[in-house]
Protein backbone atom coordinates (compact mmCIF):
# COMPACT_ATOMS: atom_id res chain seq x y z
CA UNK A 1 0.00 0.00 0.00
CA UNK A 2 1.34 3.69 -0.86
CA UNK A 3 2.03 5.98 2.04
CA UNK A 4 -1.16 8.44 1.71
CA UNK A 5 1.14 11.58 1.62
CA UNK A 6 3.31 9.77 -1.13
CA UNK A 7 -0.48 9.68 -3.00
CA UNK A 8 -1.54 13.07 -2.11
CA UNK A 9 2.03 14.43 -2.67
CA UNK A 10 1.56 16.79 0.39
CA UNK A 11 4.29 17.11 3.66
CA UNK A 12 1.38 15.84 6.22
CA UNK A 13 -1.61 13.36 5.81
CA UNK A 14 -4.09 16.35 6.29
CA UNK A 15 -6.79 17.41 3.46
CA UNK A 16 -8.96 20.78 4.42
CA UNK A 17 -12.49 19.28 3.69
CA UNK A 18 -14.00 21.18 1.11
CA UNK A 19 -16.76 23.82 2.61
CA UNK A 20 -19.23 25.14 -0.38
CA UNK A 21 -18.46 28.50 -1.40
CA UNK A 22 -16.49 28.73 1.78
CA UNK A 23 -13.29 27.21 0.51
CA UNK A 24 -12.01 29.43 -2.38
CA UNK A 25 -8.52 30.03 -3.48
CA UNK A 26 -7.62 32.41 -0.42
CA UNK A 27 -7.78 29.12 2.18
CA UNK A 28 -6.52 26.39 -0.23
CA UNK A 29 -3.53 28.22 -1.46
CA UNK A 30 -2.65 28.74 2.57
CA UNK A 31 -3.43 24.70 2.88
CA UNK A 32 -1.16 23.56 0.35
CA UNK A 33 1.44 26.18 1.23
CA UNK A 34 1.66 24.86 4.57
CA UNK A 35 1.97 21.40 3.50
CA UNK A 36 -1.90 20.26 3.67
CA UNK A 37 -3.97 19.11 1.07
CA UNK A 38 -6.59 22.32 0.36
CA UNK A 39 -9.70 21.11 -1.67
CA UNK A 40 -11.38 24.14 -3.28
CA UNK A 41 -15.12 23.67 -3.60
CA UNK A 42 -17.33 24.10 -6.97
CA UNK A 43 -20.62 24.63 -5.50
CA UNK A 44 -21.97 27.58 -7.36
CA UNK A 45 -19.32 28.07 -10.39
CA UNK A 46 -19.48 27.65 -13.70
CA UNK A 47 -16.59 26.60 -16.28
CA UNK A 48 -14.80 29.98 -15.97
CA UNK A 49 -15.56 30.54 -12.12
CA UNK A 50 -14.01 27.39 -11.34
CA UNK A 51 -10.91 28.16 -14.26
CA UNK A 52 -10.73 31.15 -12.22
CA UNK A 53 -10.01 29.68 -8.92
CA UNK A 54 -7.57 26.85 -10.12
CA UNK A 55 -5.86 29.40 -12.13
CA UNK A 56 -5.19 31.60 -8.92
CA UNK A 57 -4.37 28.39 -6.89
CA UNK A 58 -1.36 27.61 -9.43
CA UNK A 59 -0.44 31.22 -9.48
CA UNK A 60 0.31 31.06 -5.82
CA UNK A 61 1.69 27.66 -5.02
CA UNK A 62 3.14 24.76 -6.87
CA UNK A 63 2.06 22.53 -3.93
CA UNK A 64 -0.72 19.74 -4.93
CA UNK A 65 -4.52 20.80 -4.17
CA UNK A 66 -8.08 19.05 -5.02
CA UNK A 67 -11.32 20.34 -6.90
CA UNK A 68 -14.79 19.02 -4.54
CA UNK A 69 -17.39 17.95 -7.11
CA UNK A 70 -20.52 18.08 -5.64
CA UNK A 71 -22.35 15.17 -7.07
CA UNK A 72 -25.88 16.07 -7.60
CA UNK A 73 -24.96 19.63 -9.32
CA UNK A 74 -26.45 19.94 -12.62
CA UNK A 75 -23.05 21.41 -14.46
CA UNK A 76 -20.79 18.36 -13.21
CA UNK A 77 -19.76 17.23 -16.84
CA UNK A 78 -18.90 20.82 -17.45
CA UNK A 79 -16.38 21.51 -14.15
CA UNK A 80 -14.51 18.04 -14.78
CA UNK A 81 -13.89 19.56 -18.28
CA UNK A 82 -12.06 22.06 -16.70
CA UNK A 83 -10.35 20.23 -14.06
CA UNK A 84 -9.02 17.94 -16.91
CA UNK A 85 -7.72 21.00 -19.10
CA UNK A 86 -6.08 22.59 -16.19
CA UNK A 87 -4.34 19.23 -15.24
CA UNK A 88 -5.74 19.59 -11.49
CA UNK A 89 -4.14 16.38 -9.31
CA UNK A 90 -6.99 15.42 -7.21
CA UNK A 91 -10.95 15.76 -7.10
CA UNK A 92 -12.33 15.31 -4.20
CA UNK A 93 -16.70 13.87 -4.76
CA UNK A 94 -19.70 13.88 -2.61
CA UNK A 95 -23.55 13.70 -2.95
CA UNK A 96 -23.61 10.61 -5.40
CA UNK A 97 -21.10 8.51 -7.46
CA UNK A 98 -18.50 9.88 -9.65
CA UNK A 99 -18.93 6.84 -11.74
CA UNK A 100 -20.19 8.43 -14.71
CA UNK A 101 -16.45 10.60 -14.61
CA UNK A 102 -14.25 8.08 -13.54
CA UNK A 103 -12.88 7.23 -17.28
CA UNK A 104 -12.23 10.55 -18.01
CA UNK A 105 -10.96 11.40 -14.93
CA UNK A 106 -8.74 8.37 -14.61
CA UNK A 107 -7.25 8.30 -18.55
CA UNK A 108 -6.29 12.22 -17.38
CA UNK A 109 -4.38 10.79 -14.53
CA UNK A 110 -6.53 12.81 -11.98
CA UNK A 111 -6.54 10.99 -9.16
CA UNK A 112 -9.99 10.67 -7.20
CA UNK A 113 -10.85 10.65 -3.49
CA UNK A 114 -14.24 9.84 -2.83
CA UNK A 115 -16.11 10.95 0.94
CA UNK A 116 -18.07 8.59 1.59
CA UNK A 117 -20.46 7.71 4.77
CA UNK A 118 -20.69 3.74 4.86
CA UNK A 119 -18.60 0.20 3.83
CA UNK A 120 -20.68 -0.30 1.00
CA UNK A 121 -19.87 2.77 -0.71
CA UNK A 122 -16.22 2.65 -0.26
CA UNK A 123 -15.76 -0.72 -1.86
CA UNK A 124 -18.17 0.58 -4.77
CA UNK A 125 -15.47 3.69 -4.71
CA UNK A 126 -12.48 1.08 -5.09
CA UNK A 127 -14.10 -0.91 -7.55
CA UNK A 128 -14.20 2.32 -10.00
CA UNK A 129 -10.41 2.93 -9.47
CA UNK A 130 -10.76 5.58 -6.63
CA UNK A 131 -7.43 6.16 -5.08
CA UNK A 132 -8.25 7.13 -1.47
CA UNK A 133 -11.64 7.29 0.20
CA UNK A 134 -12.32 9.73 3.09
CA UNK A 135 -14.65 8.14 6.08
CA UNK A 136 -16.81 10.71 7.22
CA UNK A 137 -18.61 10.00 10.35
CA UNK A 138 -21.54 11.65 11.44
CA UNK A 139 -20.18 13.85 13.83
CA UNK A 140 -19.11 16.14 10.68
CA UNK A 141 -19.93 19.86 9.72
CA UNK A 142 -22.34 19.70 7.17
CA UNK A 143 -24.18 16.87 5.21
CA UNK A 144 -23.89 13.96 7.41
CA UNK A 145 -24.20 10.00 7.09
CA UNK A 146 -25.37 7.90 10.05
CA UNK A 147 -22.68 6.16 11.31
CA UNK A 148 -19.78 7.85 13.50
CA UNK A 149 -16.21 8.25 12.76
CA UNK A 150 -15.31 6.12 15.52
CA UNK A 151 -17.37 2.54 14.38
CA UNK A 152 -16.93 3.87 10.66
CA UNK A 153 -13.19 4.64 9.78
CA UNK A 154 -12.11 0.76 11.59
CA UNK A 155 -15.07 -0.69 9.57
CA UNK A 156 -13.83 0.78 5.98
CA UNK A 157 -10.41 0.34 6.87
CA UNK A 158 -10.96 -3.52 7.17
CA UNK A 159 -13.40 -3.71 3.99
CA UNK A 160 -10.70 -1.61 1.12
CA UNK A 161 -7.34 -2.13 0.21
CA UNK A 162 -6.65 1.51 -0.72
CA UNK A 163 -5.79 4.04 2.11
CA UNK A 164 -8.35 5.51 4.00
CA UNK A 165 -8.62 8.88 5.40
CA UNK A 166 -11.14 9.58 8.14
CA UNK A 167 -12.88 12.78 8.70
CA UNK A 168 -15.56 14.10 11.20
CA UNK A 169 -14.55 15.02 14.88
CA UNK A 170 -10.56 16.03 14.34
CA UNK A 171 -10.43 19.04 16.45
CA UNK A 172 -6.60 18.79 17.66
CA UNK A 173 -3.91 16.13 17.60
CA UNK A 174 -5.41 13.90 19.76
CA UNK A 175 -8.03 13.61 16.84
CA UNK A 176 -5.52 12.95 14.53
CA UNK A 177 -3.72 10.16 16.06
CA UNK A 178 -7.01 8.58 17.33
CA UNK A 179 -8.06 8.25 13.56
CA UNK A 180 -4.22 6.63 12.92
CA UNK A 181 -4.95 4.19 15.59
CA UNK A 182 -8.36 3.42 13.90
CA UNK A 183 -6.05 2.35 10.72
CA UNK A 184 -6.83 5.46 8.85
CA UNK A 185 -3.83 6.81 7.07
CA UNK A 186 -4.55 10.84 7.94
CA UNK A 187 -7.41 13.00 8.89
CA UNK A 188 -9.55 15.35 6.59
CA UNK A 189 -11.08 18.39 8.78
CA UNK A 190 -13.75 21.30 8.24
CA UNK A 191 -14.86 22.69 11.18
CA UNK A 192 -11.56 23.84 12.31
CA UNK A 193 -10.49 25.53 9.63
CA UNK A 194 -13.64 27.83 9.84
CA UNK A 195 -11.48 29.75 12.56
CA UNK A 196 -8.64 29.94 10.41
CA UNK A 197 -7.29 33.74 9.95
CA UNK A 198 -7.58 33.17 6.02
CA UNK A 199 -10.92 31.20 5.77
CA UNK A 200 -13.05 33.82 3.73
CA UNK A 201 -16.27 34.08 6.20
CA UNK A 202 -17.81 36.36 8.82
CA UNK A 203 -16.22 37.21 11.76
CA UNK A 204 -19.52 36.51 13.28
CA UNK A 205 -19.54 33.09 11.91
CA UNK A 206 -15.58 32.15 13.09
CA UNK A 207 -16.88 34.12 16.80
CA UNK A 208 -20.05 31.45 16.91
CA UNK A 209 -17.36 28.42 16.28
CA UNK A 210 -15.31 29.82 19.14
CA UNK A 211 -18.18 30.42 21.82
CA UNK A 212 -19.88 27.02 20.86
CA UNK A 213 -20.03 24.44 23.48
CA UNK A 214 -19.86 20.41 22.89
CA UNK A 215 -23.47 20.23 22.44
CA UNK A 216 -24.24 23.52 20.54
CA UNK A 217 -24.48 21.36 17.01
CA UNK A 218 -28.07 19.74 15.79
CA UNK A 219 -29.51 17.87 12.66
CA UNK A 220 -31.88 19.29 10.32
CA UNK A 221 -33.01 17.78 7.14
CA UNK A 222 -33.40 14.13 8.82
CA UNK A 223 -36.67 13.69 7.41
CA UNK A 224 -35.86 14.60 4.06
CA UNK A 225 -33.30 11.67 3.61
CA UNK A 226 -30.27 14.99 3.63
CA UNK A 227 -29.33 15.43 6.93
CA UNK A 228 -27.25 18.53 7.86
CA UNK A 229 -25.46 19.35 11.15
CA UNK A 230 -25.41 23.06 12.60
CA UNK A 231 -25.18 24.72 15.38
CA UNK A 232 -28.38 25.09 17.11
CA UNK A 233 -29.85 28.84 16.37
CA UNK A 234 -33.44 30.17 15.14
CA UNK A 235 -33.06 28.81 11.55
CA UNK A 236 -32.80 25.15 12.91
CA UNK A 237 -35.52 25.83 15.90
CA UNK A 238 -37.91 26.59 13.18
CA UNK A 239 -36.84 23.94 10.47
CA UNK A 240 -36.91 21.05 12.90
CA UNK A 241 -40.49 22.44 14.22
CA UNK A 242 -41.48 22.68 10.01
CA UNK A 243 -40.16 19.28 10.35
CA UNK A 244 -41.96 17.79 13.40
CA UNK A 245 -45.43 18.88 12.01
CA UNK A 246 -45.08 17.36 8.70
CA UNK A 247 -44.42 20.28 6.50
CA UNK A 248 -43.70 19.70 3.11
CA UNK A 249 -40.15 19.75 1.14
CA UNK A 250 -41.14 22.87 -0.66
CA UNK A 251 -42.17 24.65 2.72
CA UNK A 252 -38.72 23.15 4.45
CA UNK A 253 -36.48 24.51 1.59
CA UNK A 254 -37.75 27.99 1.91
CA UNK A 255 -36.03 28.12 5.27
CA UNK A 256 -32.64 26.48 4.51
CA UNK A 257 -32.40 28.12 0.98
CA UNK A 258 -29.07 30.28 0.61
CA UNK A 259 -29.15 29.97 4.43
CA UNK A 260 -25.34 28.59 4.87
CA UNK A 261 -24.46 32.00 2.51
CA UNK A 262 -26.49 34.34 5.11
CA UNK A 263 -24.49 32.88 8.42
CA UNK A 264 -20.76 32.30 6.17
CA UNK A 265 -21.33 35.89 3.90
CA UNK A 266 -23.90 38.31 5.84
CA UNK A 267 -22.92 37.08 9.22
CA UNK A 268 -26.27 36.56 10.08
CA UNK A 269 -26.68 33.99 12.81
CA UNK A 270 -30.25 33.90 13.19
CA UNK A 271 -31.44 32.84 9.66
CA UNK A 272 -28.48 31.37 8.65
CA UNK A 273 -26.97 27.60 8.70
CA UNK A 274 -23.77 27.88 10.78
CA UNK A 275 -22.74 24.42 9.41
CA UNK A 276 -20.38 23.20 11.98
CA UNK A 277 -19.38 19.57 13.80
CA UNK A 278 -19.42 18.18 16.94
CA UNK A 279 -15.71 19.02 17.98
CA UNK A 280 -16.39 22.69 17.72
CA UNK A 281 -16.15 22.76 21.42
CA UNK A 282 -12.92 22.30 21.30
CA UNK A 283 -11.64 25.12 19.42
CA UNK A 284 -10.77 28.09 20.85
CA UNK A 285 -8.81 30.21 19.16
CA UNK A 286 -8.06 31.87 15.96
CA UNK A 287 -4.80 30.94 14.21
CA UNK A 288 -3.60 31.47 10.97
CA UNK A 289 -3.55 27.78 8.64
CA UNK A 290 0.33 27.38 8.82
CA UNK A 291 -0.04 27.57 12.94
CA UNK A 292 -3.25 25.51 13.23
CA UNK A 293 -1.41 22.59 10.94
CA UNK A 294 2.20 22.85 12.77
CA UNK A 295 0.12 22.66 16.16
CA UNK A 296 -1.96 19.44 14.73
CA UNK A 297 1.54 17.63 13.81
CA UNK A 298 3.07 18.61 17.22
CA UNK A 299 0.51 17.72 19.62
CA UNK A 300 -0.15 14.35 17.14
CA UNK A 301 3.34 13.51 17.89
CA UNK A 302 3.36 14.09 21.59
CA UNK A 303 0.52 12.24 21.71
CA UNK A 304 2.06 9.04 19.46
CA UNK A 305 5.38 9.39 22.14
CA UNK A 306 2.71 9.46 25.13
CA UNK A 307 0.80 5.95 23.61
CA UNK A 308 4.74 4.44 22.95
CA UNK A 309 5.53 5.10 26.79
CA UNK A 310 2.11 3.68 27.97
CA UNK A 311 1.89 0.20 29.88
CA UNK A 312 -0.48 -1.83 30.05
CA UNK A 313 -1.29 -3.14 33.15
CA UNK A 314 -3.38 -6.02 33.65
C1 LIG B 1 -19.34 24.76 6.60
C2 LIG B 1 -19.07 23.42 6.02
C3 LIG B 1 -19.32 23.19 4.67
C4 LIG B 1 -19.05 21.94 4.08
N1 LIG B 1 -19.25 21.76 2.74
C5 LIG B 1 -18.86 20.60 2.14
C6 LIG B 1 -18.91 20.45 0.72
O1 LIG B 1 -19.33 21.35 -0.01
N2 LIG B 1 -18.47 19.28 0.19
C7 LIG B 1 -18.00 18.25 0.96
O2 LIG B 1 -17.61 17.20 0.42
N3 LIG B 1 -17.93 18.36 2.31
C8 LIG B 1 -18.34 19.51 2.91
N4 LIG B 1 -18.21 19.66 4.28
C9 LIG B 1 -17.58 18.57 5.07
C10 LIG B 1 -16.06 18.81 5.22
O3 LIG B 1 -15.41 18.76 3.98
C11 LIG B 1 -15.39 17.79 6.17
O4 LIG B 1 -15.47 16.48 5.66
C12 LIG B 1 -16.01 17.80 7.55
O5 LIG B 1 -16.17 19.14 7.99
C13 LIG B 1 -15.13 17.03 8.52
O6 LIG B 1 -15.66 17.00 9.82
P1 LIG B 1 -15.37 18.14 10.93
O7 LIG B 1 -16.33 19.24 10.61
O8 LIG B 1 -15.70 17.47 12.21
O9 LIG B 1 -13.94 18.55 10.82
C14 LIG B 1 -18.53 20.89 4.89
C15 LIG B 1 -18.28 21.13 6.26
C16 LIG B 1 -18.55 22.36 6.83
C17 LIG B 1 -18.24 22.58 8.28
Amino acid sequence: MTALTEILGTKYPLVQGSMARISNHVLVIAVSKAGGLGVLTSVGLDQTGLRTEIKKVKAATDQPFAVNLMLMMDNIADLVEVIIEEEVPIVMTGAGTPKPYMPMLLAAGVKVIPVIPSVKLAQKMEALGAVVVVAEGMESGGHIGATTTMALVPQVVSAVHIPVIAAGGIGDGRGVAAALALGAQGGQIGTLFLTADETPIADAYKAAIIDANDTATTVTGRQAGAPVRALKNTMTNKYLELEAQGATWAELETVVLHSLAKAAFEGDLENGSIMAGEIVGLIQTRRPVQKIIEDLFHETEMVIKHLNNFKLNF
